[in-house]
């Protein structure tokens, strides 16, 4: 068990990937197919080619840039029913193929008034996604589910209090399986969205709605100095978030109340080193200090589609890096496993299998 890991261990480990933003996750040929089909439409004209627009990982200069390629380029592509389904199935099927037998997709819902999309009907379309994905493989695979997935619904840190409470009512609205037999469901919501962007704190009636509807919360923290205010922080930590992701820039005294309300962390290393979220290579990243300190900690991709580190990879990278074994990757797993919000009785077995 204890020989040096490699790519192939990491790829066969199963995985519960918990901080994926579905937009964020389409790669560039899904995109690319997309935007061809649009091109032979005649729609969205003007834009370029993915693999033009698109930069290589690692060459976004600055957050704002990074926040950029949604609303002026993804967003624009995945606009109608037909891109949102075929988006959301690739992205289940490069997860999948990855290793990852559990996900916790989390996406913003949007409104597309032209193709009368309201928030309701995005998650719905996402929704059926999901479903005739799952069916799809549940035929190939000799009827055993290969992927369970849930969501999380995000309410983005620009949104006004009434949009992110109509945010929660879809979320509460769609708490249950869309039919006997299948799994996914909402089962939390998160706030997320360009950290630049403050203050949040009237966001909160939103969240403890959440919170009494039964939902989870999680929420993006201290991603970079301006997010990282005590007053920020300390409000987000009222939420009641059972989850924290990137935790970046946390103050002493903050680390010590994390600890002791044994609230998780989601933690995205590719994400974080190539947007210069934080300072250094791989081996300055704050999940060394979060594994010493003992909290449990999940790793993910954040955005697969654009920093192009399946999770995998990132497994691989914590254990190159922090020189992990192959047991302390496996523990790595589970730790995932424990912070997740469904699916743990099925994961734990599998993890059992593996180890
Ligand atoms: P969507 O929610 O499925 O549309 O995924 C894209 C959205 O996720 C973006 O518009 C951002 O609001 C959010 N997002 C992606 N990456 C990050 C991040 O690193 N920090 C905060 N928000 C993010
Ligand atoms: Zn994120």
């Amino acid at each position: 068990m204890d020989l040096p890991v490699d790519g192939a261990f990491c790829h066969r480990l199963p995985k519960a990937e918990l901080h994926a933003h579905l937009s964020g996750s389409v790669r560039r040929e899904t995109l690319h197919t997309i935007w061809q089909r649009k091109q032979a439409k005649q729609q969205c004209l003007d834009l370029e080619d993915p693999s033009i627009a698109l930069k290589p990982a690692g060459d976004y200069p600055t957050v704002v840039s990074f926040f950029q390629i949604f609303n002026k380029y993804i967003y624009r592509l995945l606009d109608d029913a037909e891109s949102i389904i075929d988006a959301t199935m690739s992205v289940l099927e490069d997860f999948r193929k990855d290793g990852v037998r559990y996900l916790e997709l989390r996406t913003t819902p949007r409104a597309v008034p032209e193709q009368g999309i309201d928030y309701a009907e995005y998650v719905h379309l996402v929704r059926e996604a999901i479903e005739g994905w799952n069916l799809a493989r549940w035929f190939h695979n000799a009827h055993a589910y290969e992927l369970e997935a849930h969501l999380i619904l995000s309410v983005d840190r620009s949104m006004t209090l009434a949009q992110a409470m109509e945010v929660v009512g879809v979320a509460i609205a769609n708490q249950e399986p869309l039919k006997p037999g299948c799994a996914s469901r909402v089962l939390g919501v998160d706030l997320c969205g360009n950290p630049s962007v403050t203050p949040i704190s009237h966001l909160a009636p939103a969240f403890r709605r959440a919170r009494d509807a039964g939902l989870n919360v999680t929420v993006h923290f201290a991603e970079t100095f301006t997010s990282a205010t005590n007053a920020e922080l300390e409000e987000l930590l009222s939420w009641s978030p059972s989850r924290l992701g990137h935790a970046i820039h946390v103050p002493p005294h903050l680390i010590e109340e994390i600890k002791s309300k044994d609230i998780a962390l989601e933690l995205c290393l590719s994400c974080n080193v190539l947007s210069k979220l934080t300072e250094g290579g791989f081996a300055d990243h704050h999940f060394g200090m979060w594994r010493d300190s003992r909290c449990k900690v999940a790793l993910g991709t954040d955005d697969v589609g654009v920093f192009e580190s399946a999770l995998s990879n990132e497994y691989r990278l914590a254990a190159e890096h922090f020189g992990l074994s192959k047991s302390e990757v496996v523990g790595l797993a589970r730790s995932a496993v424990s912070a997740a919000w469904a699916g743990k009785v099925r994961m734990t077995k599998l993890l059992d299998e593996f180890s």
